[in-house]
């Protein structure tokens, strides 16, 4: 797929985004039209929401809603399916905030209770009433935006944090419960974004946004197409294999309360070709990063020992450049990588497969030594050509092993756990130097059908969809996503419920 099919690849597809008509949801409205689908702009304010549809063009409509009132959101849904012909995607994005700054007790509970009503319930009401029209048409996605206020306590803004938690744990249960259904749901968790909100806060001296990019690794809030970006990837068509996953864009933020360490060189990466290298590049999700990245407009460097294998990845993937090299060998690696950034000018991205296949089937003997010593040895050798350009990224690919037990591989899981946080470290160390460092814990590629039966999705995990995440987290797209965990898994690690192929389940 070429990237002007990508970017047409919603043709057809109707989307209906709640709270469209400012910030995150009008990005995001913007966004899906770029990308030829019909978008419903649903708003409280439906003047402004009737506005924005006019502006979008004749193929978009717009709904006045309170997101707290049941019937008005049933008839929302009614009217996207009569007035624009179906329901392919929903983003429950209607959100407000406690700005009272008042705690837990002194808070009215009316108070409380309008926020779950808009924030929970009302996303709850949206999801089930979409869900219902999309299990007739054979499928779609659901895009809850959270907050990163859902992952950590936020004092004085309860009922805010509280409602947000209370949309990841829906977000999981409904990509459970719909998977067989065909419908995928998935949430983002953004961190502070430059909305018309946050501006207006900031021009009355409400916010003092210096002081909120010095909290912040990246140094800086999101910008709200940002935010948009990632709403998109998880609802596009090309994915299949994630749900039930929650995407955290918030610059780090989550990582700890510190703006960039260290010495800040970070530049913006220059025009022209970007150079992307795959490290591990002859196992099976490997190959298919390769794959997947050669279809973009950029240099593609694949290393691997495997010399053989190599050769035929050369011969198959005419865009890649294959380079042999072992890569438990830290000084060989070095090289290579020098080598790479001499010649092309520059690395955008790496992607580190390194014993990545063994421990994601948990079939390694070795994962310690592999996998996990493998990262390490990825990031000393690609860190330093990083941090001197002050630009690019680094995706590790670990395994769900490292979040919840499955298979019977204890070392397989102590190696995921270990390069999940290592993951996490360097995006701290490394911010000031412009680099996003980010990991996909994965499910099993090549499940047993005992283990398939478990999988809320009833399949194991395509290779594609983790090489279109790598793909994501590697591209400018991805510019406010760092420390961030995507996991890839066919909802199983959100999973605790019954066997999934029991009739009646998914109701
Ligand atoms: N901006 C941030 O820093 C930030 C950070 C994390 C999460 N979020 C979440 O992102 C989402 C969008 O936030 P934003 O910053 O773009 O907000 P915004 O205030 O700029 O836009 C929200 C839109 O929702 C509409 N809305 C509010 N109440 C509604 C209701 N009851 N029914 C229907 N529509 C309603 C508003 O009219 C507005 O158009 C929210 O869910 C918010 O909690 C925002």
């Amino acid at each position: 797929m070429t990237r002007a099919e990508r970017q047409a690849e919603l043709s057809g597809f109707v989307v209906l985004i709640t709270g469209a008509a400012a910030g995150i949801g009008w990005a995001a409205a913007r966004r899906f039209a770029a990308q030829g689908a019909r978008v419903l702009i649903a708003d409280i304010d439906a003047d402004k929401a009737a506005s924005r549809a006019r502006e979008l063009g004749a193929a978009h409509a717009s709904f006045g809603v309170d997101m707290a009132q049941p019937e008005q959101v049933a008839e929302m849904v009614r009217a996207c399916v009569s007035r624009l012909g179906g329901l392919d995607v929903l983003v429950n994005n209607a959100g407000r905030t406690d700005t009272d700054g008042l705690g837990v007790v002194d808070q009215p509970v009316s108070t409380f209770e309008n926020l779950v009503a808009v924030n929970l319930r009302g996303s709850l009401n949206a999801a089930e009433q979409a869900a219902a029209v999309m299990r007739r048409s054979g499928g779609g996605a659901i895009v809850n935006v959270a907050s990163g206020a859902a992952l950590r306590p936020v004092p004085f803004r309860n009922g805010y944090s509280a409602s947000k938690a209370g949309v990841l744990a829906m977000t999981r249960h409904h990509a459970c419960a719909w998977a067989r259904d065909g419908i995928r749901v998935n949430a983002v968790a953004p961190g502070y974004t430059r909305t018309e909100l946050v501006e207006a806060l900031i021009g009355r001296g409400r916010i003092d946004p210096a002081a909120v990019a010095r909290r912040i690794p990246l140094g800086r809030m999101a910008a709200p197409e940002e935010i948009a970006a990632a709403i998109a990837f998880l609802a596009s068509p090309r994915i299949s294999s994630i749900t039930g996953a929650t995407f955290l864009v918030d610059g780090g933020s989550l990582l700890g309360s510190f703006g960039p360490t260290g010495e800040t060189n970070s530049r913006a990466a220059p025009a022209g070709k970007p150079a992307y290298v795959v490290i591990g590049a002859c196992g099976p999700i490997g190959r298919a990063m390769v794959e997947r990245l050669s279809a973009e407009d950029a240099t593609v460097v694949a290393l691997d020992a495997d010399g053989r294998q190599m050769a035929a990845l050369a011969a198959e993937v005419a865009e890649c450049h294959a380079l042999p090299v072992d890569i438990l060998d830290e000084y060989a690696m070095a090289q290579a990588l020098a080598n790479v950034a001499r010649r092309f000018g520059r690395i955008d991205g790496v992607a580190n497969a390194v014993g990545a296949d063994a421990v994601i089937s948990g079939k390694s003997d070795e994962a310690l030594a592999d996998h996990l010593t493998g990262a390490v040895r990825v990031a000393r050798t690609a860190g330093p050509i990083l941090r001197q350009q002050g630009f690019g990224t680094l995706v590790n690919l670990t395994s769900i092993g490292g979040e919840v037990a499955f298979g019977d591989n204890v070392e397989a899981a102590a190696s995921a756990g270990a390069v999940t946080m290592l993951t996490r470290t360097l995006a701290c160390e490394w911010s000031g130097h412009g680099i996003r460092v980010n990991a996909i814990a994965a499910g099993p590629i090549d499940a047993t059908a005992h283990a398939v039966r478990r999988m809320p999705l009833g399949r194991a995990v395509s290779a594609q969809d983790i090489a279109e995440t790598a793909a994501f987290l590697l591209s400018a797209e991805a510019g406010y996503v760092t420390g961030s965990v995507i996991t890839v898994d066919g909802g199983l690690s959100v999973h605790a419920g019954p066997d999934c192929s029991v009739a009646g389940y998914a109701t």
